[in-house]
């Protein structure tokens, strides 16, 4: 049995050393973290590359002024010509230079000043004033560099130039964006104060009545003098009531000290899934009455293991991993970070029944982590998807040899207070798997991850289920083992890996669009694709694949296999199923214009595909009918009819209130289907449980399209120009049925105080822009995102297309203080 409560044995040693020398103090509110500030608004911005940029006064009146997050590939047309291919989006990279003229803020006055790039894709070169502050190769990692040295005193501008190269392509095997597409941050900050994601908060022991909270806090002191300091650690709890503090006096006589903070929270509430209740430990750093540094840290108490045949369990409960991968780019945005984008995937995902994300294949941005604490989602932060061994010709496997460690410790640091994360994973399928270099960079990573956190397990997602040729495994330093497809293996992996525990880190990869719908015997085509064969031959004229559960890639299965295999193996903690949305990139099984991919759960646009149902009648306890397809055949067609359906015995069938017998899923079968034969008119189901009605829903021929109906998401947003409404914009007849094969361009504005950001409509091979205003339905579907501005009002977001009336819907922008 492996057990992760933290770090149990040092926890009590320090407890019992400290004790002693932590006084207890009153504290009544919560303090901020006063010392960041955003600063993401009016850069500059040049495509192409000039080896002068970064001199201060470069001439750079003629440049775009864009605010941050930024994403210039997004902005780009699709091609088969750019270098990246149709497996990274058909989308441009290329050189880009960002620059940002600024005043030291007043914050910054006799302190040090800081800039935080959360991410930056790829190779990015730093210079303030003209100094060079430095190289980041690796596109995912969060970093700061110290501007104090080469700032101009208040009144005299500084330049910050920022040189991007995404040219070397394809330098991944999926879409990954260009540019400054995280959030920026200043930090001012006394030379005295907590290191840069040096507090560490672990819970290594829980009770009802008591937390015993450890905050292992790095100082820094940059003054070159001895200071005496007095550290004060407040608790908070989800109300904002402090729950405990202590203080400690504390020499620092060198540039870093180490200081362990301890205190016992009374009646500790759990992070958990269905509860994730946060607290806050805040550190305040003083000389005298002084305050230096104040640090703030959101943290969960929690305790989860993973058991060798007993699977996962959270606070003592067990609990099955059912999770999704996914990739970063948030659809039309791009890969530009958007909190409410991300927190909308997220919503989707937990009404399907998710309750864990596998980040594929990199540190993903923090803002992400934050909603997964929130919203109560399992984290796999997997780091890498190739090492020294590369999988396109210009990615990582370049930098990994002088990368690596840094990249990798920055993660841990930077998320390790994450009550989400549950699991660091040190790559995804990686090549040196199969030979013994696998041993060493193995041992080399976990050392690593294990310097900067022992409270959680590493793990890696591995393809090869043999011991003897799985140098990863036989490196015997990885505490959870996970086994991407493979499902026919299952039973042999509690035999072949004795003593680890064991999960699905990726299942499925099965293939969809949405709203297509195909006879089975039509879709056999797709299975015989081999490693041999790229692409499918005599595939779809229009590249689609059928949203019936039947096409998978050759080395996954049907979302029913996969998940029945899974869902019977209880010697596995879980799954993640590629993938939980579709993302830019990797469309498999087709060629340009293919440009994304067609695994999701969820489409492109964020509507669900059939399948969702499927999960959700599997994962969660609401009760679910969901019927398909639409109803608009042809006379002579048989159609299948597939129910997915839960909390009922049976479900029957009605062709026009005839009618078509009951069926029961049987056989191990997560769906029931009928093949009718097509009439028009309505097919309704009924789901019944001992005799009664559970559920009903019907499916009606649809006439010819008469309107448009748009749906808001949120018809209530901030007026802080990044929130964001997703209006789902459906073509319909008269009695208001999607109108199934409608394919109308659609025309979008704004009155009032908002814009449109992007358009989409979740079709893979559509080679329209996502930065218009104007969007061709998709199978009945398309979907307008509007940004908000940064005034209060009603924005009317109104919706034309020849030949049927306009449609509108309001939306709410408010200014919160
Ligand atoms: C996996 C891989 C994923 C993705 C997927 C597509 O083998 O880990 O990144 O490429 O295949 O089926």
């Amino acid at each position: 049995m492996t057990s992760y409560n933290a770090i149990i044995t040092w926890g009590w040693l320090v407890a019992v050393v400290l004790t002693a020398n932590c006084r207890p103090v009153g504290v009544t509110a919560v303090p901020k973290d006063d010392d960041r500030t955003e600063f993401n608004v009016g850069w500059k911005f040049q495509l192409g590359d000039d080896s002068l940029a970064m001199a201060p006064g470069y001439d750079d009146a003629d440049w775009r002024v864009l605010d941050l997050p930024h994403d210039w590939s997004i902005e780009g047309s699709f091609s088969a010509d750019h270098p990246a291919g149709n497996a990274g989006g058909a989308l441009p990279g290329g050189i880009g230079w960002y620059r940002k003229r600024f005043d030291v803020p007043e914050n910054a006055e006799g302190r040090m000043l800081y800039i935080d790039f959360d991410g930056i894709y790829r190779n990015s070169e730093v210079w303030i004033n003209g100094h060079y502050l430095g190289k980041r190769p690796y596109g995912y990692s969060a970093f700061r560099y110290d501007l104090t040295p080469y700032l101009f005193s208040r009144g005299e501008p500084n330049v910050i130039a920022v040189r991007v190269d995404n040219s070397a392509q394809p330098n991944s095997r999926w879409y990954s964006g260009s540019g400054i597409y995280r959030n920026v941050h200043l930090v001012a900050r006394h030379p005295v104060g907590v290191a840069h994601w040096g507090a560490f908060v672990t819970t290594p022991r829980i009770t009802d009545e008591h937390a015993l909270v450890i905050q292992h806090t790095e100082l820094e002191n940059l003054t070159g003098e001895p200071q005496q300091l007095t550290v004060v650690l407040s608790v908070f709890d989800n109300q904002g009531q402090a729950v405990g503090s202590v203080e400690r006096d504390f020499q620092l006589a060198d540039s870093m000290g180490v200081l362990d903070l301890l205190l016992e929270v009374p009646n500790p509430k759990r992070w958990s899934v269905d509860s994730p209740v946060l607290y806050h430990a805040v550190t305040t750093v003083k000389q005298g009455n002084k305050v230096l540094d104040r640090h703030v840290e959101r943290f969960g108490i929690r305790e989860f293991r993973f058991d060798v045949q007993g699977g996962f369990s959270l606070n003592g409960v067990p609990t099955r991993l059912h999770g999704v991968c996914m990739h970063h780019d948030l659809g039309a945005l791009g890969a530009a970070v958007n909190r409410r984008a991300m927190e909308r995937q997220l919503e989707i995902l937990r009404t399907m029944g998710a309750n864990a994300i596998r980040i594929s294949h990199n540190p993903p941005a923090k803002e992400f982590l934050e909603l997964c604490d929130e919203k109560g989602f399992l984290v796999v932060n997997e780091a890498f998807d190739m090492w020294r061994k590369r999988k396109t010709k210009f990615d990582y496997h370049i930098d990994f040899d002088a990368w690596h460690e840094r990249d990798l410790r920055d993660l841990v640091r930077r998320d390790r207070n994450h009550p989400s994360v549950i699991l660091w994973s040190i790559g995804n399928e990686i090549r040196e798997q199969f030979d013994s270099t696998g041993i060493t960079i193995t041992r080399d990573l976990v050392n690593i991850v294990k310097s900067e956190d022992t409270t959680r397990p590493v793990t890696a997602a591995l393809t090869e289920t043999e011991y003897g040729k799985n140098f990863i495994a036989q490196a015997e330093v990885l505490d959870v083992l996970g086994f991407n497809y493979k499902y026919a293996d299952y039973p042999r992996l509690p035999t072949s890996f004795p003593g680890r525990p064991l999960y699905a880190s990726e299942t499925t990869s099965a293939l969809q669009t949405r709203g297509h719908y195909e006879p089975e015997h039509d879709t056999l085509r797709f299975w015989p694709a081999s490693g041999a064969q790229k692409y499918v031959e005599n595939g779809n004229p229009d590249y689609t694949v059928s949203a019936y559960d039947h096409v998978a890639a050759y080395w996954g299965t049907r979302h029913e296999t996969a998940w029945s295999a899974v869902k019977s193996a209880d010697y596995l903690a879980g799954l993640f199923v590629w993938t939980g949305f579709d993302y830019l990139g990797e469309p498999v099984p087709y060629p340009f214009p293919a440009r994304s991919s067609y695994y999701g759960i969820v489409d492109l646009a964020g509507f669900p595909k059939d399948v969702y149902y499927m999960y959700q009648s599997e994962w969660t306890d609401e009760p679910v009918l969901h019927i398909f397809p639409h109803w608009n055949w042809n006379a002579g067609d048989t159609v299948a009819v597939w129910a997915y359906y839960n909390n009922a015995d049976e479900v029957e069938l009605l062709l026009n209130g005839k009618s078509l017998g009951s069926r029961r899923k049987e056989d191990g079968a997560l769906h029931v289907a009928w093949d009718v034969p097509f009439e028009p008119g309505q097919v309704k189901a009924i789901s019944r449980k001992s005799g009664q009605v559970v559920l009903e829903r019907t499916v009606n021929t649809a006439g010819p399209p008469a309107s448009i109906r748009l749906t808001a998401d949120r018809n209530t947003v901030r007026a802080d120009g990044q929130d964001l409404s997703f209006v789902t914009v459906e073509v319909i007849d008269k009695e208001g049925n999607l109108v199934p094969d409608a394919a109308l361009l659609i025309h979008f504005s704004v009155d009032g105080p908002g814009e449109v950001a992007a358009v989409d409509n979740g079709y893979q091979a559509s080679l329209e822009p996502f930065q218009d205003t104007k969007r061709k339905t998709f199978n009945g579907k398309c979907l307008v995102i509007i940004r908000p501005g940064t005034k209060s009002g009603v924005a009317t977001v109104r919706a034309h297309a020849e030949g049927l009336a306009d449609a509108t819907v309001g939306v709410k922008m408010i200014v919160k203080r």
